[in-house]
């Protein structure tokens, strides 16, 4: 990776955008000179608190923060009433576009009624504060709205990526214990409507804890309504506005959002209420350079995941900016929409992730080129790392040659931007997220513990507490310390490998543990396994990820076969059979998301002799190499046996 990096920049900041830049290189003393006071003014400079906070952390009952402790706030007023009170109602907040065309531009005044109606509507339903409300919906303004809704009355959200299967969102419902669904009758994926509301009538049939059911008409096809359901706009339309807010406690939960781990259980992430908005709106303001009334911004991550709540919801509603709301895919109806929307929108800052970077370089630059996209200011990655030939191809072609590129790294835990280059302060190496942000105090240590010196490699930790991390795992406060705060003393522990150059740039190499990164989105290995091994014909199953050009890495399964299945298997036809029907199980089990790319039937799994999968030898076969040193395995043959095996 760093072989080819040192061909390209680094790229200094031009002087015209460090003069209107946000983000100064003052901020680097600031905070340098007193980490805590410079949170306390960030607090109190982008956010309205109905009680100012007296404490600014408390980190007594480490490793669980309390961040502006005695501090209160609504996080729903905060992203949109106080900015029509502030005179800039008529402001749009979301330019919403459909995929099938429709647009719909809503302003801060309109969203604040938007969401004050939607909070009615829940309260209806029987949400109370620090009751959980999941989401189970498309890229549309009322996924938006609900989640502010919640924040409005307290509620605590567990949103739903609609990618995710009806039993993956039953175990997130259960796991939360939710009261009330939010969900659509369908959305608009790749030119077709796509229901969604099947998946949620499977997914509370039975015994659920699931009261009510608030479904958005969006495609408008056929759906079947139960006891429990309702229709969002007669919800919305029969209460009573809350127009009235209560102001929380600043360690308030806000949300639970599950991401993957290295056990088949997800994790229910947990966020609380003003240290993560602070750190979101105070990261969309310094390393996006949002101008609000001036920009037009652009994530095109899913609500879905942590980026859609920090980067779409929380940061830029709390900072008044204006932003592009896309419900599609990039290559509907045409593999140019993207770059249109940005033409007709004018967008000037453009978040989004290397593997979509990737797909747009194999379509061509004739496709971008078709396009005015002149209004592009500050390009922006996330999700994993960005290898240097895509960010010189983003910004050569997205960015007119010149637009800077943050390379974000942060992750669902850590809630908001941990590490990033400041666009105008800066010098841009390409494919390095560089250094942590004014505020946060990032490192790469080797095993015991000691900061690694320039040129070495290690592993990358977070020293000191920060305003949005996580407060814990749902309901699990021991896995919370095990899994984060156990490797290294008094250190967080991210899960990734990294790199510090001659310059002290950290390069992030990805995932140590067992958590797969495709396109972006984090899968568990062992999550996999066990969906696997839940097929009739599956006796045992290991899965890795293989390097993969486009999408970072790829799925790739290595199944044994039951007995009763092996006969079937002896059929090239019918095994190819055997293996669509298993990734089709795993797509039911937890997501298309998660289908393996590859799934090779074998007779034997490399283990060691305690019994352990090495899947590193595993790894090594799926991306096409000789398999690494297997000496320590119970049967060393198992390896041959593998190959030769694939060979036949
Ligand atoms: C993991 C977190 C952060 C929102 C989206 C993903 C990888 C994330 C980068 C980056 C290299 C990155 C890490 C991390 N990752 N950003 N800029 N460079 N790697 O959130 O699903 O919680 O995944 O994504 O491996 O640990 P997530």
């Amino acid at each position: 990776m760093s072989e080819t990096a040192e061909e390209y920049g680094p790229f200094p900041p031009s002087p015209e955008f460090s003069q209107q830049a946000v983000g100064q290189k003052s901020l680097y003393e600031e905070a340098d000179a007193d980490r805590e006071a410079f949170w306390a003014k960030q607090a109190r400079e982008r956010l309205t608190w109905a009680k100012d906070f007296d404490e600014v952390l408390d980190w007594s009952e480490a490793p669980v923060a309390k961040w502006f402790v005695g501090g209160e706030l609504n996080v729903a007023y905060n992203c949109a009433d106080r900015h029509v009170e502030a005179g800039n109602g008529d402001r749009v907040a979301l330019h919403f576009v459909g995929e099938p065309g429709d647009e719909r531009d809503i302003t801060y005044a309109e969203l604040t009624e938007l969401v004050q109606k939607a909070a009615g509507a829940l309260k209806a339903a029987g949400v109370e504060k620090g009751d959980r409300v999941a989401l189970y919906l498309p890229m549309i303004p009322e996924a938006v709205i609900s989640m502010l809704a919640c924040a409005r009355l307290g509620a605590v959200h567990s949103v739903v990526f609609g990618g995710f299967s009806s039993d993956a969102l039953r175990t997130r419902i259960a796991d939360g214990e939710a009261k009330v669904v939010i969900t659509a009758d369908g959305g608009y994926r790749r030119g077709k409507p796509s229901a969604l509301k099947p998946a949620v009538d499977e997914a509370v049939s039975g015994e659920t804890t699931v009261q009510k059911v608030i479904v958005v008409k969006r495609t408008g096809e056929e759906t079947e309504m139960t006891d429990k359901d309702v229709w969002w706009d007669d919800a919305l339309e029969a209460a009573e506005p809350a127009t009235e807010y209560e102001a929380f406690d600043s360690e308030h939960p806000l949300f639970i959002l599950y991401t993957s781990g290295t056990t088949g259980k997800p994790k229910g992430i947990f966020h609380t209420t003003g240290g993560y908005l602070t750190q979101a709106a105070y990261t969309n303001a310094v390393v996006h350079d949002v101008h609000p009334g001036e920009d037009v911004y652009w994530c095109t991550a899913d609500v879905g995941w942590v980026t859609g709540h920090s980067y779409i919801v929380y940061g830029p509603l709390a900072n008044g900016v204006t932003q592009v709301l896309y419900e599609g895919t990039p290559d509907s109806p045409h593999q140019g929409r993207w770059w249109e929307i940005v033409q007709n929108k004018k967008v000037s800052i453009f978040y989004t992730a290397p593997t979509a970077i990737r797909t747009c370089m194999k379509w061509g630059k004739e496709i971008p080129a078709e396009y005015d996209l002149s209004s592009v200011r500050v390009l922006g990655s996330v999700g994993e790392p960005i290898n240097p030939e895509a960010w010189m191809w983003f910004r050569d072609n997205i960015g007119e040659g010149s637009a800077p590129i943050v390379d974000t790294w942060w992750q669902t835990e850590t809630g908001a931007i941990m590490m990033s280059a400041l666009p105008g302060v800066t010098s841009l190496v390409p494919g390095s997220a560089q250094a942590p942000v004014p505020g946060i105090t990032a490192d790469v240590v080797d095993e015991e513990g000691k900061s690694v010196g320039n040129g070495e490699t290690g592993y990358l930790v977070i020293r000191d507490p920060w305003p949005s991390m996580l407060r814990g795992i749902w309901g699990d406060l021991q896995r919370y310390k095990d899994t984060y705060w156990s490797r290294f003393e008094d250190m967080y522990f991210a899960g990734d490998g990294a790199k510090r150059d001659e310059d002290g740039n950290i390069w992030v190499l990805g995932r140590v543990d067992d958590v797969m990164n495709v396109s972006g989105h984090r899968l568990s290995t062992s999550e996999i396994e066990s969906a696997l091994v839940s097929h009739d014909a599956v006796a045992e199953a290991a899965v890795v990820g293989a390097a993969d050009e486009t999408t970072g890495q790829a799925v790739c399964a290595f199944v044994i076969l039951r007995e009763e299945a092996r006969d079937q298997a002896a059929d090239d036809d019918k095994r190819e059979e055997l293996v669509q029907a298993m990734r089709t199980h795993v797509g039911k089990q937890i997501g298309a998301i998660a289908k393996p790319k590859t799934i090779l039937v074998v007779d034997e799994l490399p283990k060691t002799r305690s019994g352990k999968i090495m899947r590193r030898l595993l790894k090594d076969v799926a991306e096409g190499r000789e398999a690494g040193d297997a000496t320590t395995l119970a049967d060393p043959s198992v390896m041959e046996k593998i190959q030769a095996g694939l060979k036949k």
